[in-house]
């Protein structure tokens, strides 16, 4: 019976990951985190009673203690500790944002497997965490699609990856994108999530920090890493063999499916939803991306390429930028510009260490706010 640790058990890929884990009852939830959400933590635990958990404020923590007579404890240090227990097995790592970086490590030096949804942890550190490649799976539709893909293939058959974009909220809308507002960027046509990465996915950032993770998890050079828009988002992945055919994974756009993958692989278990069918789907469509209208692609692969110092200022801009237009106080367009600007002051320095990353991480945050005061935003 594994035993799993749940990191943001409250978020988007967290409920669905016990969605999942109701339907497999060979797991046991051995640990649950959230950040703010009590109500929903206090549910969960009472339906799924682990061992232990974390929440965000410490009067949460007193309270659910007290009601559950289980250890709840508060920080971030205490992510840390439930990834780290003896008993844990397998983390899921469905928080969202760099601060995954440190539990994610933590639990990989502790020798436990780890379900990766969190991308902003490659990207900011994805030279430490890859050390530990035997021991990370994804959970990222696409990235677990390229799982699938490269199982049992020779590396060297494949000469590139090739990424699916929805191409977002956006993709055919004709007015300014300056002007759209944080409802329109939040509704994206097929999956629901969780906010950053919806705004993400409006943007494209989504997409270019998913070409970072590519890089690091399947060990591709940037050149050798593609992005074509498919707005049915059924085809997940594709590689392409040096003969220059194509292999592509199609599912139904669900992320519970590649969530069960991970908990499970390497057996494959009957669909937690309904599975994609063909005739019903009709036809799908693929073209290029628009990189002047959604300049945010094009600065991922210049940090992911550059490297050092530059992914890492990317993502902690990005997080700052992003968080500004969900509070209404940046419009959309400012997102790349903040990006851009902030990621320009930083070194392609290489191989930066924990202690570095976490600076880098905090002074591009510093900067991105500065650089939104000194324009009035
Ligand atoms: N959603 C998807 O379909 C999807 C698909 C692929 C990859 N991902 C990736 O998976 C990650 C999670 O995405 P999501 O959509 O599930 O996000 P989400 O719905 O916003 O959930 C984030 C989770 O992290 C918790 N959290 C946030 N800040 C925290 C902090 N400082 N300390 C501890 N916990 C914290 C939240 O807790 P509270 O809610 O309690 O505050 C929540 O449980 C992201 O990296 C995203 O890029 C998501």
């Amino acid at each position: 019976m594994p035993n799993i640790v749940i990191l943001g058990s409250t978020g988007s890929i967290g409920t669905q990951t016990l969605d999942v884990l109701r339907r497999l009852p060979s797991f046991r939830v051995l640990g649950l985190s959230a950040g703010s959400n009590y109500d929903l933590l206090r549910k969960q635990i009472g339906e799924f009673k682990p061992k232990f958990a974390s929440v965000s404020k410490p009067a949460h923590a007193r309270a659910l203690t007290e009601e559950f007579s289980i250890p709840v404890s508060s920080g971030p240090e205490s992510l840390e500790e439930l990834v780290t227990d003896p008993e844990c097995d397998l983390v899921v790592v469905s928080v969202v944002g760099a601060v995954g970086l440190q539990p994610t490590l933590r639990a990989l030096e502790a020798g436990k497997r780890v379900a990766l949804a969190n991308k902003e942890t490659l990207v900011a550190g994805g030279h430490l965490v890859m050390k530990y490649r035997d021991q990370i799976i994804p959970i990222d539709s696409e990235h677990s699609a390229l799982w699938s893909l490269f199982s049992g293939r020779k590396r060297e058959d494949v000469a590139k990856i090739i990424l699916t974009a929805s191409g977002g909220p956006f993709r055919t809308y004709k007015g300014s994108l300056s002007e759209v507002t944080v409802e329109q960027a939040l509704a994206h046509p097929n999956w629901t999530m969780g906010g950053k990465i919806s705004i993400d996915s409006a943007t494209l950032m989504n997409k270019g920090l998913e070409v970072i993770e590519a890089h690091w998890l399947f060990d591709f050079p940037y050149s050798a890493i593609d992005v074509v828009v498919h707005p049915e988002s059924l085809v997940h992945s594709m590689i392409q063999l040096n003969d220059g055919t194509l292999l592509a994974h199609m599912g139904t756009a669900d992320m519970r499916l590649p969530i069960q993958y991970a908990l499970t692989y390497p057996e494959v278990l009957s669909p937690p939803v309904e599975p994609m069918d063909l005739v019903k789907v009709g036809r799908l469509s693929f073209e290029a991306v628009d990189c002047e209208r959604f300049p945010s692609l094009a600065l991922a692969y210049e940090a992911g390429q550059a490297g050092g110092e530059k992914p890492i200022a990317l993502n902690a801009a990005n997080e700052e930028a992003v968080a500004a237009f969900l509070a209404g106080r940046i419009n959309f367009t400012h997102i790349p510009q903040i990006v851009c600007g902030v990621m320009e002051t930083f070194q392609g320095k290489s191989n930066p260490t924990l202690e570095q990353i976490l600076a880098v991480d905090k002074e591009a945050r510093l900067r991105s706010r500065a650089f939104m005061d000194e324009r009035g935003w």
